[in-house]
């Protein structure tokens, strides 16, 4: 695993986001790390620095487990692998079930933050939360997305992290 610069692989990011996603991993109340799959990602400059925003609905286990942590990772697969992981965490609930047994995945601590990696995957970011924006019905314009996307008010969670380092290994 080499450490790279934070826009070097955005493109593998943006490829995993657009089929079968991406884990986000922060740690519930008892410490506990959770994976999450995710298809909404942004990654850029905010504030002077960057930042990696993840998109998390209030009904997540994840959702807790964001408001409780200081920090969170996003781990990348290689293509076309761990699909069925991303299936289960993208599915099942950290509420219900521990994901990381179900699935096999490892989850290590990360290198710089206090939170954990998926280390099955071969490109990882390193988030400390700057800021957390909970969006609400009054917050969109009169298009097709709240209809759409939130048909019962189960609205994100912006979460915005400062990317204080990333990894990956192809
Ligand atoms: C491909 C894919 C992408 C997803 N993207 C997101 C996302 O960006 N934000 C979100 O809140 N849920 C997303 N989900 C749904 C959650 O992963 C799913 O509800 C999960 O079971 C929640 O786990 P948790 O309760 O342990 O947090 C996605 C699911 C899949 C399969």
């Amino acid at each position: 695993m080499r450490q790279i610069e934070w826009y070097e692989e955005t493109q593998w990011l943006h490829d995993a986001l657009r089929s079968g996603g991406a884990f986000v991993v922060a740690a519930d109340g008892d410490g506990k790390p959770n994976p999450m799959t995710i298809g909404w990602a942004q990654v850029g400059i905010v504030w002077s620095r960057p930042v990696l925003a993840v998109l998390v609905r209030e009904s997540r286990y994840t959702y807790g487990c964001m408001r409780a942590s200081t920090a969170f990772t996003v781990s990348v697969p290689r293509p076309g692998e761990l699909g069925d992981a991303l299936a289960f965490c993208g599915s099942r609930s950290g509420r219900d079930c521990d994901k990381a047994l179900e699935t096999g995945l490892t989850l290590v601590p990360a290198e710089t933050v206090e939170a954990a990696w998926v280390a099955e995957c071969g490109l990882h970011y390193e988030c400390e939360i700057i800021a957390r924006t909970q969006q609400a019905d009054a917050d969109f314009a009169p298009t097709d997305v709240p209809e759409t996307f939130y048909p019962s008010p189960d609205y994100h969670l912006v979460v915005y992290g400062h990317i204080v380092a990333a990894f990956a290994d192809r």
